[in-house]
């Protein structure tokens, strides 16, 4: 079902938007007394008043006076990289711009952007079209990713489609990966005209949240998929003779049991890190498991190390490293206020970014992020191995407090309760699609030292 499509993260989502089901079919049913009638009255009144005060006094805040000097400030702050690229920079794309950290950067404000609109992408989730759904501020679609020593290429689909003719590009992690494969399926699809020749070829709707989903390009011959792993590592029934409060075991030792479906792509995203905490493992039942033995004791970062060295050493000796990318994307941050998902916290007031800093992320992110840098610092070393490159984006995401869907995410249902936010996930367009230029602008570098390398070699050659 569409309305619980962010459910299977937030499972406690799905009963309320049922329970919002059930109230709106009883509502038709029951005969609204005065008494109850006045009292949603109240209600309404109240939490009218309530946003209208919010609203006022964060337009205050940030003098949203009138839409044409809504920035004024901003791009004070930000003149030096003010909305048009930069000339004195190098372009990432040409050889002196090898040096240059493309994670490295600052968010601008550009109105060029969007580079698509939800309502003409049909592979989006209910839960990510936030501004057709009641978010009425526009401001989170409208910056721009600028790295402080060079300027990226510009997203272009088609040159990008052209890229991958003939070719596989799979996306395989938890559902904020599924985030952005959504987004680059907005991305590529903006540049095909006939709708028609874009499509699961299964004939699976984008509803669909279990297994995974294959979209192809017809016109290029190419898919982009998405398989459903939150943890790259298996999770199943633990072996027999396990103690009983064992409901399910990671295996941290193997690789998913789809990887063999994936293991040919010639593009490979990786993702994983929302689900390796407690509440999601230990406090469920689910324990880790080593061989045939499952670890009670085994704490959970504990357990994350050994599955990125896991899927680390599957890239290393399963991928071919003649034929295939790997791109490893980082912790995308939670911006929760007040509280975490399932006690209340909120970002729903959050309009604008916290440019230059990232104080409102919590530590455990840090760790989080540590943890996977060793991991890919140990492997993305050395001639021999695959050509491993991380999507470095949690700093950068850190600063975007203003990108989640916090309480839209339920659709045509209407606002989720105050109460129950999303502040994971992100709105679409939004700030998945940055991490996607970013990946282009990696993909086409690689593209172009390639070609280069040839180039070379048919002059030594000659
Ligand atoms: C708000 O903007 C107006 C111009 O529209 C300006 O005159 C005023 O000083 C600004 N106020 C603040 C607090 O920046
Ligand atoms: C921003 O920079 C441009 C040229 O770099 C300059 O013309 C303009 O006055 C600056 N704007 C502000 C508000 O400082
Ligand atoms: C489509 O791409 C696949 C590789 O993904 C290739 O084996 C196949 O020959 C291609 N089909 C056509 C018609 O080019
Ligand atoms: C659009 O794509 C569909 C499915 O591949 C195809 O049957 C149809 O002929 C295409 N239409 C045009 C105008 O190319
Ligand atoms: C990669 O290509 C090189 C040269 O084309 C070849 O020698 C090598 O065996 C290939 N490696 C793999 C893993 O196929
Ligand atoms: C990612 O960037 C942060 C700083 O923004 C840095 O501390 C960290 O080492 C980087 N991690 C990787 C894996 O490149
Ligand atoms: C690469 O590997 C060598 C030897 O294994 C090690 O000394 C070096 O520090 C590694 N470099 C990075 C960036 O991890
Ligand atoms: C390299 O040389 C081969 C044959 O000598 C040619 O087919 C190929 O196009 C050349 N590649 C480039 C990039 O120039």
């Amino acid at each position: 079902m569409s309305k619980n499509s962010l459910a299977e993260e937030h499972e406690e989502a799905k009963p309320i938007s049922e329970a919002l089901k059930r109230f709106k079919r009883s509502r038709l049913v029951l005969e609204p007394s005065l008494g109850v009638l006045g009292f949603f009255l109240v209600c309404l009144c109240l939490l009218w008043s309530f946003f209208y005060f919010d609203y006022r006094s964060a337009a205050k805040r940030y003098n949203l006076s009138d839409k044409s000097d809504r920035f004024v400030w901003l791009k004070l702050e930000n003149n030096k990289s003010s909305t048009t690229i930069s000339s004195n920079r190098v372009g990432f794309l040409e050889e002196s711009g090898d040096k240059c950290d493309v994670f490295d950067g600052d968010w601008v404000w550009d109105e060029s952007y969007p580079l698509y609109r939800s309502k003409d992408c049909r592979f989006l989730d209910e839960g990510f079209r936030c501004s057709e759904f009641g978010r009425s501020d526009l401001f989170y679609t409208q910056w721009r990713w600028q790295p402080k020593h060079c300027n990226l290429p510009r997203f272009d689909a088609k040159l990008m489609l052209e890229k991958l003719r003939d070719k596989r590009l799979v996306f395989v992690g938890d559902s904020i990966g599924r985030n952005q494969w959504e987004s680059l399926l907005c991305l590529l699809s903006s540049a095909v005209k006939n709708e028609s020749s874009v499509y699961e070829v299964n004939g699976s709707p984008i509803t669909k949240h279990t297994g995974y989903l294959v979209f192809r390009f017809k016109d290029y011959n190419c898919t982009v998929e998405y398989y459903r792993s939150p943890f790259l590592v298996p999770q199943g029934r633990p072996p027999r003779g396990s103690h009983k409060k064992v409901k399910t075991a990671l295996k941290l030792d193997t690789m998913e049991w789809t990887s063999s479906k994936w293991r040919g792509a010639d593009v490979l995203v990786f993702n994983t890190g929302h689900w390796w905490n407690y509440g999601k493992t230990i406090r469920t039942g689910c324990y880790f498991q080593e061989g045939g033995e499952v670890k009670l004791k085994m704490n959970v970062d504990d357990a994350y190390k050994r599955a990125l060295e896991t899927v680390m050493k599957w890239i290393q000796t399963e991928v071919d490293s003649n034929k295939t990318r790997v791109f490893f994307r980082t912790f995308a941050p939670v911006h929760f206020r007040g509280g975490d998902w399932r006690t209340g916290g909120t970002c729903h007031m959050e309009t604008l970014p916290e440019i230059g800093t990232t104080s409102l992320v919590s530590s455990e992110t840090w760790d989080q992020l540590k943890i996977l840098g060793d991991a890919l610092s140990r492997h993305s070393n050395g001639s021999e191995t695959v050509k491993l490159k991380a999507l470095n984006i949690t700093a950068m995401s850190a600063q975007r407090k203003d990108g989640h869907p916090s309480i839209y995410y339920l659709g045509s249902l209407g606002p989720a309760p105050l109460h129950r936010q999303d502040c994971s996930h992100w709105c679409l367009p939004g700030v998945p699609d940055t991490w996607n230029e970013l990946m282009y602008a990696l993909f086409m570098k690689q593209e172009a030292s390639s070609s280069r390398r040839v180039k070379e070699a048919n002059v030594t050659v000659s």
